[in-house]
């Protein structure tokens, strides 16, 4: 679950990235329009640019290092909770998310003075495999296993807030993202873990049935512990791009 959300946020942070990005004048790839700070529209701006960037995301943009997002491949992910309900440690590798570049963006919202920004975005579908190996307890349950993980993710609703500070290099301003703030809801998760219990057929069933019938409550444990996780991918992936161009280029006047 917490991988799912993970894979949300990094999203998410694409997204802001991309976004960002698109609002730049010549000295920014040339398939990026800009998109003007004082544009009336400037959400419309932001919508329509990121559909114009949607099949770059497919392919990745090597010039801005973001690799292709279709899948998006994160080599590993890990999550070490100590306490409460959920207490496990698990290893996510080779991770391969399917749907992350069929976002839609549902607002988004720059508040300049502040240097604040909302972003809302929803996606239908995610498809996540990859290599797990969990050792723990879930909601009191014991649960260990080394395989194969598969999961399905429905109608996601996700909201980020994003604050940075202006930094100044060369004689230019740069924004760094101090810290952003996820939050979200999903309809629908399937999971699957295979050979959960060394294999054992039964107590593996029993235990995929468990975790798809309290999928909710078990990512709502989990939650504090995965902000951290987020808040690490979002601003080295956001702030590659932040840190390489300066705001008058990222957002004109
Ligand atoms: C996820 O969806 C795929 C493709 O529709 C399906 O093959 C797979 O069994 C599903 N996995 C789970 C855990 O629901």
């Amino acid at each position: 679950m917490m991988l799912t959300m993970t894979l949300i946020s990094f999203t998410v942070a694409s997204l802001l990235a991309i976004t960002a990005v698109r609002c730049a004048p010549s000295n920014l790839p040339s398939y990026f329009k800009v998109c003007r700070r004082s544009d009336p529209n400037l959400e419309k701006c932001f919508k329509s640019s990121a559909d114009e960037l949607r099949p770059l995301l497919v392919k990745g943009i090597p010039e801005l290092s973001i690799p292709s997002c279709e899948p998006l491949l994160i080599p590993e992910v890990v999550i070490d909770q100590g306490t409460g309900a959920v207490s496990l440690k698990s290893v996510y590798k080779d991770i391969k998310v399917y749907g992350p570049t069929q976002f839609v963006i549902k607002q988004v919202v720059v508040d300049f003075d502040k240097d604040r920004m909302k972003i809302k975005i929803f996606l239908p579908h995610l498809r996540v495999e990859c290599k797990y190996v969990i050792d723990g307890r879930i909601l009191m349950m014991p649960i260990s296993g080394n395989g194969l993980s598969n999961a399905n993710y429905s109608n996601i609703d996700a909201t980020a807030i994003v604050r940075a500070e202006r930094v100044k290099k060369d004689g230019d301003i740069y924004y760094n993202i101090k810290d952003f703030f996820v939050d979200f809801t999903i309809g629908h998760a399937s999971i699957h873990l295979d050979d959960l219990f060394n294999g054992d057929e039964d107590l593996g069933a029993a235990m995929n049935s468990f975790l798809n019938e309290n999928w909710k409550q078990v990512a709502n444990e989990v939650k504090p512990v995965l902000e951290d996780n987020l808040a690490i991918i979002f601003k080295k992936f956001a702030n590659k791009i932040f840190h390489k161009y300066p705001i008058k280029v990222l957002l004109p006047p």
